[in-house]
């Protein structure tokens, strides 16, 4: 007998990605019995509008887990803390986006279609990983599976809205203030982002990187089951692009690869669209990809700095993939496995 549909909640409803789940639940066509729509006091009465109708956005309290069966959740991570054990023993699986929890080993990391199995293991929370590993996972998976992976090297190059609301803003104003010739003061990021790159996302680590570099290699590990000998780096640089990150990545791998191997076992990849043909100028910008879904590959070459090693770029929705679009694909798996 098939499990009834679930009652389904987002928390963060009013939020930058809160709204994009919005839309690729619709989109996507998700089936449910019920939805809520949760915010802080804040928001709460205040109307949202899904497919086509008004709803009161509620305030998020510990009760109103009570009769939720999924909840998909991108409130931050202090509320999640808060939140996601209260959720948990009602019964509710609490799908978050933050980072309160990546790192814990007894929640799941999971990028839909490719560690869709850890699912299983879930105690009632689940998390999405990172923007900037998420979109590399489905490539990485696929090479990894032919040529095993032994080292990689990413550098990333990543747009403003990942930052929220306030750094959307920032980079319109500190552009408008520099073509005037005005100074402008930062406050989103340590220095202006308008016509620059910042080479810091989030805090320094003890080691030198960052904790966004950081968690490219222990979110990669966790979502590969990459053991300790495989190494990864990882520089992460903000770049004045609204939407779309950009990664250029060196990969050295246990077996030998040729690039057009590679190639074509990328273009029959779910989720990965490759756009590679150098002659034509075909190659992934963050441009084209913003509002898709599909993670972008080209400039897809051998290495000639690694033995076995390929060279290649890839470009995704930070919003999308990187957030909301791979909440509501985890949400999916768990309807599709009945794991609520
Ligand atoms: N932006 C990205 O690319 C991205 C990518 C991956 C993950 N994330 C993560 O997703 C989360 C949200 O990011 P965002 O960019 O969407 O932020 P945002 O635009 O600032 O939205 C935050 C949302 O959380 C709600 N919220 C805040 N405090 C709350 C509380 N105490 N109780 C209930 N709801 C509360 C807000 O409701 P109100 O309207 O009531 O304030 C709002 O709906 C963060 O954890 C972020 O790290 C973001």
């Amino acid at each position: 007998m098939t499990k009834a549909l679930p009652n389904i909640a987002v928390l963060g409803a009013t939020g930058v990605v809160g709204r994009e789940i919005l839309n690729i639940l619709e989109e996507n066509k998700v089936q449910y019995n019920s939805i809520k729509f949760l915010a802080s006091a804040r928001s709460a009465g205040s109307t949202i509008e899904f497919k086509g109708e008004k709803h009161t956005v509620i305030e998020a309290t510990p009760e109103v887990f009570k009769d939720i069966n999924i909840c998909l959740a991108s409130a931050g991570g202090e509320t999640s803390k808060k939140f996601a054990p209260i959720a948990a023993q009602y019964g509710c699986v609490f799908i978050d986006n933050s980072s309160a929890f990546r790192m814990d080993p007894e929640v799941p990391l999971v990028i839909a279609g490719v560690n869709d199995e850890d699912l299983r293991k879930h105690k009632g929370i689940i998390a999405n990983p990172n923007c900037s590993t998420s979109q590399l996972m489905l490539p990485l998976k696929a090479l990894d599976e032919k040529y095993k992976v032994k080292k990689m090297i990413v550098s990333t190059y990543q747009a403003v809205s990942g930052a929220g609301l306030k750094a959307i803003n920032e980079l319109t104003d500190n552009i408008k203030t520099n073509l005037v010739g005005m100074p402008y003061e930062p406050s989103a990021f340590k220095y202006e982002i308008a016509f620059n790159v910042i080479p810091q996302i989030d805090m320094f680590c003890d080691n030198g990187y960052t904790k966004e570099e950081m968690k490219v290699t222990n979110e990669t590990r966790k979502i590969l089951h990459f053991d300790e000998n495989v190494k990864i780096s990882c520089t992460a640089v903000r770049v004045p692009v609204y939407i779309g990150h950009s990664e250029a990545v060196s990969v050295e791998f246990e077996n030998e690869v040729d690039p057009n191997e590679a190639r074509e076992l990328l273009k029959n990849t779910w989720g990965v669209e490759v756009r590679d043909e150098i002659s034509d100028f075909v190659y992934p910008t963050p441009k084209d990809a913003a509002g898709k879904n599909p993670v972008y590959v080209g400039r897809i070459r051998k290495s000639i700095a690694f033995d076995n090693g390929l060279e290649f770029f890839c470009v995704a929705d930070n919003l999308r993939i990187g957030a909301a679009l791979n909440t509501v694909r985890i949400a999916e798996k768990v309807i599709e496995m009945e794991l609520y």
